[in-house]
């Protein structure tokens, strides 16, 4: 199982000064060599943390995964095709929202979905679509083209008790209802150190696409420490 980790966050705190430090792209090789299998980047319509120019030196010297999350739109199409990252996964933005709420609603933006798929392929760029776990959602990604789904993790992981039992449940039944329809399945969104451990044990996940809590572990014990911990706990 892969970990694809998101390092927005590092950029998030540079903009807060409009500075040049932390700089997002020094974060990279210290996942990596904490175990990183990815890195993940989400260019926001607003850019509020990455940067066009974080992405363009991304591409250039990271040696695996490298992830562009971003919505449909004509401008981030042509910016994917431009800098062709090695997977692109396609997510909901609003405007206001402090982090992506919520998964694709497929059906709505089924038409201009597909057409990014299309594209995205004719430059041999895999297309994930970050969904809820939600059958209906897993089904048309799949026949339009989609080659993984990432299962949004984050209802699960914002509850607690018998409601996070119920929401596990519904994580674990989308993956395997991913895996019938032939999809690679990966999953992410509030995962962190606690809550990490009973999605790792789904059987039949590609990856885990962790952010937030890497990062925000990172503050004190380092970055390359947070995610070798991470890691740990995921192949444990
Ligand atoms: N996967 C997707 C598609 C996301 O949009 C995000 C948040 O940027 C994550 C995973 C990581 O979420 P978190 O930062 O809560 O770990």
């Amino acid at each position: 199982m892969i970990l694809g980790v998101n390092i927005d966050h590092i950029a998030t705190l540079r903009q807060a000064r409009r500075g040049i430090e932390p700089d997002p792209i020094l974060a990279a090789p210290l996942a990596i060599l904490g175990g990183a299998d990815g890195i993940t980047v989400h260019l926001r319509e607003d850019r509020r943390h990455i940067q066009d120019r974080d992405l363009e030196i991304l591409k250039r010297i990271v040696p695996v995964e490298l992830n562009l999350e971003m919505a449909v739109t004509e401008e981030m199409l042509l910016i994917a095709e431009k800098i062709k990252p090695d997977l692109v996964t396609i997510v909901p933005e609003k405007r206001m929202e402090l982090t992506t709420e919520g998964g694709l609603d497929v059906k709505k933006h089924k038409k201009n979905v597909m057409e990014a798929i299309k594209r995205l392929h004719r430059k041999d760029i895999p297309v994930s679509l970050f969904i809820n776990p939600d059958k209906g959602d897993i089904e048309l990604s799949g026949k339009i083209g989609s080659d993984m789904v990432e299962i949004h993790t984050g209802t699960y992981a914002n509850t607690k008790g018998k409601s996070q039992e119920k929401e596990f449940a519904r994580v674990k039944n989308a993956v395997n209802y991913a895996l019938e329809c032939r999809l690679l399945v990966n999953a992410g969104h509030g995962l962190n150190y606690f809550n990490v451990q009973r999605i790792a044990l789904i059987e039949g996940l590609r990856g885990l696409y962790i952010g937030h809590s890497i990062i925000s572990r990172a503050v004190f014990v380092g970055l390359e420490r947070a995610v070798r911990e991470m890691k740990q706990i995921i192949h444990r």
